[in-house]
């Protein structure tokens, strides 16, 4: 594991920028695997700012998001297929047609599961995976407890995401208890990973994923075992690691 400390949010999300900026030069019709959440909103916002300039371009590029909530419409302000299009799709020049997330609506989430699972292989895979982190170390929405070759499934979320989460809404109540996600066996094929990672509430999270066992009850833990994984955390997220 590569591990990059940063000065604060700020510069984690200018680095991530750079990172993704970097390997969309390198390939520009690369995969890549994103998040949703208040950690990756600052790196969208550059990549954005870039893609303005000229910088770079998302023509070529085609994407997979992590997770969808179950019961949420696309159009729902509170959807991810909503948070991306606000967030990052509508600003830059990717194609509509390339861009993806699992169906929160589906009539059939078996089904569901392993169109997704499959549509990733067969565009090949994903090339570099943007991740952030849980406050009980969960990745996408595999909770402790997930099996680390678990392929894209339903997860019911833990009582920790709930309430992480109730931020967005307008009471706990609203917040859906299950959603579609990537599984850990699905996210430790992607060729690359980066790890994003800010603020002291992720500190005890972020230091069981760098020094503690690879165990099921700390799904970020697996990271361990992937050959190419950074971690790019303020120093607030880091301040239990040396
Ligand atoms: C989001 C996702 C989640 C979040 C995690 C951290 O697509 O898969 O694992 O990355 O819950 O969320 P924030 O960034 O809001 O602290």
């Amino acid at each position: 594991m590569k591990i990059i400390r940063t000065k604060d949010y700020a510069e984690m999300s200018q680095l991530a920028c750079e990172h993704v900026m970097d390997a969309v030069k390198n390939k520009a019709d690369i995969n890549l695997g994103l998040a949703t959440g208040s950690t990756p909103e600052g790196m969208y916002e550059c990549l954005i700012e870039n893609n303005k300039q000229g910088k770079v371009s998302f023509k070529k590029v085609t994407t997979f998001n992590l997770d969808e909530y179950i019961g949420l419409e696309p159009e729902h302000p509170n959807s991810y297929h909503y948070f991306m299009e606000e967030n990052f799709f509508k600003h830059i020049d990717i194609q509509a047609e390339n861009t993806h997330l699992p169906n929160g609506i589906a009539d059939d989430f078996e089904k569901e599961c392993l169109r997704y699972e499959k549509l990733i292989e067969s565009k090949g895979g994903i090339d570099l995976q943007i991740l952030g982190l849980g406050t009980n170390g969960h990745i996408a929405f595999n909770e402790p407890g997930s099996k680390f070759d678990s392929p894209t499934s339903i997860v019911d979320l833990a009582q920790a995401t709930l309430d992480a989460n109730a931020r967005f809404f307008d009471s706990i109540e609203d917040v859906p208890t299950q959603a579609v996600t990537m599984g850990i066996g699905s996210i430790m094929k992607a060729r690359e990973i980066i790890l994003l990672v800010s603020g002291e509430s992720k500190a005890e999270a972020l230091a069981k994923t760098i020094n503690g066992e690879v165990t099921e009850d700390v799904p970020s833990s697996v990271l361990q075992n992937h050959s190419n994984v950074t971690i790019i955390a303020d120093e607030a997220a880091l301040k239990l690691v040396e």
